[in-house]
């Protein structure tokens, strides 16, 4: 058993103390022309450190199927694998807002089997918010009548892959850019608190975000949105695949790790490590009387006729 352990309750940074971001507070940045941070986060260690860092909105994304669970899309994850993902984060956060991504199937049949899996994301994981994909005007009205506070997503919306034939940008045409205006208000109106604008042009994303009063969060939607959203895995190069053309790399977790995990086997391998300094120790009387029967049993064996 590992001895490493996260004590909780001791997160020492600023963020604990600062105020929480909660859902309404999010709409008063926008009306402060605060810009919003937010990024994706999957487990205890990281979210904690997102959250430290002072990011303002953590989603806890379905894209947690292809970064952390190793499938193609975000298809396959489910209800209770992001369950157990949104505990791990909730522990972790004490400043930024909570969202869970509602999976693929788990909001695409009737409305009130929608609300009781949102429910369970509330309820039995902490979340305060869930995000759900498209245009589901009826789902977000339903929801916000529940007391679940939801962020849409419009533009490319992943668990659409299918549709799409392909993770496309999105509002490209008059058409499709009067549709996914008509759907931002549509949502707006609805109840929704927040649309994540994911592959959608520059224009188009600023367009929409100059017409609502709720705050959109891009991802690969330009800089005038009114936040903006990464995956924590591109951040930190750690999707073994080359960057979208909006992910900027802020680090190089994947070179620290090898070159880390390289160390060590190293270490073991020409036992560097542990060295004695990082060893547990006898006090000095029970190591003299182990030293004595050691040297008594080695003298015995020693001098046993052959
Ligand atoms: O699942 C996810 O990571 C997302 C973001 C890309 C917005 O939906």
């Amino acid at each position: 058993m590992s001895l490493t352990h996260f004590p909780s309750g001791g997160a020492s940074s600023s963020a604990t103390s600062a105020t929480k971001i909660t859902m309404p507070a999010l709409a008063e940045m926008k009306r402060q022309g605060k810009l919003i941070s937010a990024l994706t986060a999957y487990d205890y260690a990281t979210s904690r450190l997102v959250d430290e860092a002072g990011i303002d909105l953590i989603l806890v994304g379905d894209s947690l199927a292809m970064v952390v669970m190793g499938h193609d899309n975000t298809l396959a994850v489910t209800v209770d694998e992001m369950l157990h993902h949104t505990r791990a984060v909730r522990r972790a956060v004490h400043r930024a807002l909570v969202v869970a991504d509602m999976p693929f199937g788990s909001y695409h049949g009737a409305i009130e089997d929608a609300v009781s899996n949102a429910v369970r994301f509330v309820k039995e994981a902490g979340a305060e918010a869930v995000k759900i994909e498209g245009p589901r005007v009826e789902l977000v009205r339903a929801l916000t009548q529940a007391e679940i506070p939801v962020v849409a997503h419009l533009g490319l919306t992943p668990q659409s892959v299918h549709r799409m034939g392909g993770y496309r940008v999105q509002g490209k045409t008059r058409e499709t850019i009067a549709q996914l205006l008509a759907d931002a208000r549509e949502l707006e109106e609805a109840g929704a608190g927040a649309i994540v604008l994911e592959g959608v042009p520059r224009e188009v994303a600023a367009a929409i975000t100059a017409e609502l009063t709720i705050p959109t969060i891009g991802i690969g939607a330009g800089p005038d949105c009114d936040g903006q959203i990464l995956v924590f895995h591109d951040l930190l190069n750690l999707t073994f695949a080359p960057a979208a053309k909006f992910v900027r790399r802020y680090g190089d977790a994947a070179s620290l790790v090898r070159v880390a995990v390289e160390r060590y086997r190293e270490d073991v391998e020409h036992r560097n490590f542990p060295s004695d300094e990082e060893s547990y120790h006898l006090p000095a009387q029970a190591r003299d009387a182990l030293k004595v029967r050691a040297e008594t049993a080695s003298h015995r064996r020693t001098a046993r006729p052959a």
